[in-house]
């Protein structure tokens, strides 16, 4: 199953991510990391300008999980702007290295085949750093996505437009598609990393770890992958039944064992 660390906050949580992506770049220099957008990586990233100060970075790659369908690259709310601006820039990685799903129209057609050829190419992804959305979705795998999907278009819900309605000045600026790496490209990744904070996740963090494996949480086919973590603060842990077990063996797991 899935590992659950239920942690104090969300600083928390994100000095612990943080901690492993940084013994895993020590191991391997060009790691590949699987990279989100949405509040919640944030604190993921804010930890790492500290601990990787000094670091060499010149050789880690990145791909992010999806892109808005038609938005100018160049709009401050694009997911390849946002990632120059939240990791790019202040982690100092090399742009060249760092990929985000193509979202023109001119190229939309094979821009799927592309991003996974690319990620193919790249060796795959080491760890993949995932949000949750209140209505289940991982990257922008809507309920109804199929498990063995690979990086493709699809229509935001009306729900995922509201929630991200405060990144633009109305909802009739969000945009209605997305390009998205697939559950199926999500579940190649070698460690899954899951962040949740708050009640409002809570619901869809327990369905994605103890619910049934469904195309209508799409959250849960972390279930099926057998690196997983669910690193969540206690509010969005609040509606697992077996958050004390969780509690039990992350207290009582041995150091070496990482995450
Ligand atoms: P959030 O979004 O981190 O902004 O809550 C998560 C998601 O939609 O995957």
């Amino acid at each position: 199953m899935a590992e659950v660390v239920i942690v104090e906050n969300a600083e928390a949580a994100g000095a612990l991510v943080a901690t492993e992506i940084v013994e895993l770049i020590e191991r391997r220099a060009d790691a590949v990391l699987g990279l989100a957008t949405g509040s919640t990586p944030l604190p993921v990233y804010q930890a790492l300008r500290t601990q990787l100060a000094g670091r060499d970075v010149s050789q880690v790659r990145g791909f992010a999980l999806d892109e808005y369908v038609g938005i100018d690259p160049a709009h401050p709310e694009s997911y390849r702007s946002v990632i120059t601006r939240e990791v790019v820039e202040p982690l100092g990685l090399d742009p060249q290295r760092i990929h985000v799903p193509n979202g023109a129209l001119a190229t939309i057609q094979h821009a799927g085949d592309d991003y996974e050829a690319a990620i193919d190419a790249a060796g795959g992804v080491d760890l993949q750093i995932l949000g949750i959305g209140t209505d289940g979705h991982i990257g922008f795998n809507e309920p109804g996505s199929s498990f063995a999907s690979r990086t493709r278009v699809k229509t935001l819900t009306e729900q995922t437009r509201e929630d991200n309605a405060r990144f633009f000045d109305s909802i009739d600026d969000v945009p209605m598609h997305c390009i998205t790496q697939g559950l199926g490209t999500i579940l190649k990744a070698r460690h899954l990393v899951l962040l949740a904070f708050g009640e409002g996740k809570a619901e869809a963090v327990a369905g994605a770890v103890e619910g049934p494996l469904t195309a209508l949480l799409p959250g849960s086919a972390i279930q099926l992958h057998p690196h997983a973590t669910i690193v969540v603060d206690e509010a969005a842990a609040s509606r697992l039944a077996l958050a004390d077990y969780y509690r039990y063996t992350f207290a009582n797991k041995p150091a070496w064992q990482g995450i």
